[in-house]
């Protein structure tokens, strides 16, 4: 299987490139944040309580999502591999990801870490909350949303560097352009 993490900060360009990976190379996606925000749409119980995280720009705790993140890659089928999104976002998510697939006798295959200044990530998020309004998509909640990037998650690069399974990708550029590069980068 090719097991993907894509990296990076809010805005980074995770979901955009995601999509071409998908089509590309015939792998599921799971994006964790696609899943939070399917569970706030319809009113579920884990709606409610992620709603609360997310408009404060805060993480949904570890154990709650880890969960999560094992039954929708169970739900798979015959799958050629996965492409995780927005997870691992903590290094206990990342220790957790890493035994849940030990356990079913998988690895990561690499983590893709798509690296934007910031001045840019504000203004697509800035563009994108005017377009099409995801509740989050302000600046006073993407601010506290790049905190919590930069101390709790930007982390994982080192660890990921532990594990040999890092790969820098630059994020400013054309979409295609950087999509050429995620290629190179799978091999
Ligand atoms: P999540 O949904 O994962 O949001 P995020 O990490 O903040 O990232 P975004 O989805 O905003 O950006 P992206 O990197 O996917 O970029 P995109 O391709 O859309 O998480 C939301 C919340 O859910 C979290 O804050 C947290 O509360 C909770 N959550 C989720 N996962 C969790 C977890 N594991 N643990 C705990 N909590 C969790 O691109 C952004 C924009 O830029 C788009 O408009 C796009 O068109 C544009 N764009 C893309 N590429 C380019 C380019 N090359 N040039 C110009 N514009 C571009
Ligand atoms: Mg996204």
């Amino acid at each position: 299987m090719l097991n993907i993490v894509i990296f990076g900060a809010p805005g980074s360009g995770k979901g955009t490139q995601s999509e071409r990976i998908v089509e590309k190379y015939g792998i599921n996606h799971i994006s964790t944040g696609d899943v939070l925000r399917a569970e706030i749409k319809n009113n579920t119980e884990l709606g409610k309580t992620a709603k609360g995280y997310i408009d404060q720009g805060q993480l949904i705790p570890d154990s709650l999502m880890i969960d999560i993140l094992a039954s929708v890659f169970d739900s798979f089928q015959d799958s050629k591999g996965v492409i995780f999104d927005g997870f691992p976002r903590t290094i206990p998510q990342a220790e957790a990801l890493k035994v849940m697939l030990k356990e079913r006798g998988q690895d990561i295959s690499v983590m893709l870490d798509l690296d934007v200044p910031e001045e840019e990530l504000m203004t697509r998020l800035i563009k994108r909350g005017q377009e099409s309004g995801r509740a989050d998509d302000n600046e006073e909640t993407i601010k506290k949303r790049l905190v919590v990037y930069n101390t709790q998650t930007s982390p994982l690069k080192e660890f990921y560097k532990g594990e040999g399974k890092y790969k820098h990708i630059q994020g400013l550029g054309t979409m295609d352009g950087i999509f050429a590069d995620i290629c190179k980068a799978i091999g």
